[in-house]
């Protein structure tokens, strides 16, 4: 085995996603290298969590370039330079153009706290408890060009419970995501993802 594959995580908030990939890094459950954490926002909580796993960190403001087209060029630079094979977004609330995506096509992982393609958008937890829905869950994808929409790499379901409140579900979703991400992450590592179409077989 060689080494541990260079990944990258974007993250505009909270980052209990990054920290539950940092951590299976640390536990070994997951053979990667976090090299670089980027946030669009100077404040996320994702960079002091970062910072304190000594992790280095990228903030940096989309509004303070010249357009969308020179802060993702910024990005993609910063990845190339450090050999990122993989980027897994965790709660990055932008769209990535498809300037990007092209480039990295295949290699970006999303995750999303609902069953795909139901539910897609910023609000999918509430969405679904709007909705009335009985089930919903976690799903890691691809990225494409649109939103929420790209192949399926892993999902699971969540049960939601009679009258069950949003934080309540809210937490039961984190604790599938924080399992579910780091074992897609290596699935992708490990060059098990077959990819035909939409369709994304685990080998
Ligand atoms: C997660 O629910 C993820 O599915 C969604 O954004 C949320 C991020 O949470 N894309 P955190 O910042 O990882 O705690």
């Amino acid at each position: 085995m060689g080494r541990p594959l260079p990944i990258a995580v974007f993250a505009s908030g909270f980052g209990s996603n990054l920290q539950a990939i940092l951590n299976a890094v640390k536990q070994r459950r997951l053979r990667a290298r976090v090299v670089l954490v980027h946030s669009d926002r100077a404040g996320a909580v994702a960079l002091a969590r970062a910072r304190r796993a000594g992790v280095e960190t990228l903030p940096l403001d989309p509004k303070s370039f010249k357009s969308r087209r020179e802060y993702e060029s910024r990005l993609l630079q910063e990845l190339s330079r450090r050999g990122v094979r993989l980027v897994a977004l965790a709660g990055y609330m932008r769209i990535l153009s498809p300037f990007f995506v092209r480039r990295f096509r295949g290699w970006i992982l999303n995750i999303h706290p609902a069953l795909l393609p139901a539910f897609p958008g910023a609000r999918a937890i509430h969405d679904a408890l709007e909705h009335g829905a009985k089930v919903t869950g976690v799903t890691v994808h691809l990225v494409d060009e649109g939103i929420d929409t790209g192949p399926i790499v892993l999902q699971e379901a969540v049960a939601i419970r009679e009258g069950e409140a949003a934080a309540s579900l809210e937490k039961r979703i984190h604790r599938v995501e924080h399992q579910l991400y780091p074992k897609a992450i290596q699935f992708a590592l490990d060059g098990r993802l077959r990819i035909a179409g939409r369709r994304v077989r685990v080998r």
